[in-house]
């Protein structure tokens, strides 16, 4: 997998793929990380990519000129599944988005700054606009960050112990079950006894309760929406 990133600050964007798995994803050739710095495809003497909004109003616009030229320049190189724009009105990202996206091969994610891109690029370039969340940022780099982390541990290969991202919480619409190591008893703090049993089918029913447990207190929005998916399998 390839994924471009496209950014007017491209130093916010290095440190977060030269650590741990991203870093290893990419040392193994499963993934490969480029990011673009936007100011090298401002096409203006003053290599500008901002500007005054149209109609007036606080805050500068991203303009179509650099970032069609960027998209292009890449678009001629490989075909591009999604144009990704990293967006705080986009749709929310959840895990089921990023076990799509892993699947892909080629990703451009557009990370936004200012007040925004100029619409026009968001009609006639992006394919996907995604939130990470219902709050505002100061920029998509973050934001990119995050969706980018989330593709890559799943692509296949990336992590060694292939079943530790189907255990992950979300990964089968339930939170994950609480998890020890040792010792056994800290401070008179013990582990569940039926952890240290051996007795793995009873360890799994355990596991499984407590993921109902966590879902239901935590997130009965998620919750629902497991028993709605359950009922409706049994009755398939
Ligand atoms: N840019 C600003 N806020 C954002 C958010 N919540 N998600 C993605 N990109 C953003």
């Amino acid at each position: 997998m390839r994924i471009d990133i496209i950014t007017v600050l491209p130093e916010l964007l290095r440190s977060p793929f030269e650590h741990s798995i991203l870093k290893r994803a990419q040392e193994k050739g499963l993934v490969e990380v480029v990011v673009h710095n936007l100011r090298e495809y401002a096409t203006n003497k003053q290599k500008s990519v901002d500007d005054y909004a149209f109609g007036g109003g606080a805050g500068m616009v991203m303009m179509i000129e650099p970032i069609a030229a960027a998209i292009e320049a890449l678009q001629k190189e490989r075909h591009y599944e999604e144009v990704i724009y990293l967006t705080p009105d986009g749709e929310t990202l959840n895990q089921r988005m990023a076990n799509t996206l892993s699947l892909q091969q080629n990703l451009i994610m557009l990370c936004g700054h200012y007040k925004g891109v100029d619409q026009r690029i968001r009609d006639h370039f992006v394919t996907k606009e995604i939130s990470i969340g219902d709050y505002v940022l100061s920029g998509g780099e973050l934001g990119a960050a995050v969706l980018a982390d989330s593709i890559i541990r799943l692509v296949p290969g990336v992590l060694s112990d292939e079943t530790s991202a189907l255990t992950d919480t979300f990964q089968d619409d339930l939170l994950a079950p609480p998890v020890y190591t040792r010792p056994a008893a800290f401070r008179g703090w013990e582990v569940p006894p039926i952890l240290l049993s051996g007795h793995q089918a009873k360890i799994e029913e355990w596991r499984m309760d407590q993921a109902m447990e966590r879902t239901r207190t935590r997130r009965p929005d998620l919750f629902q929406q497991w028993n709605e998916q359950n009922q409706e399998e049994s009755e398939n």
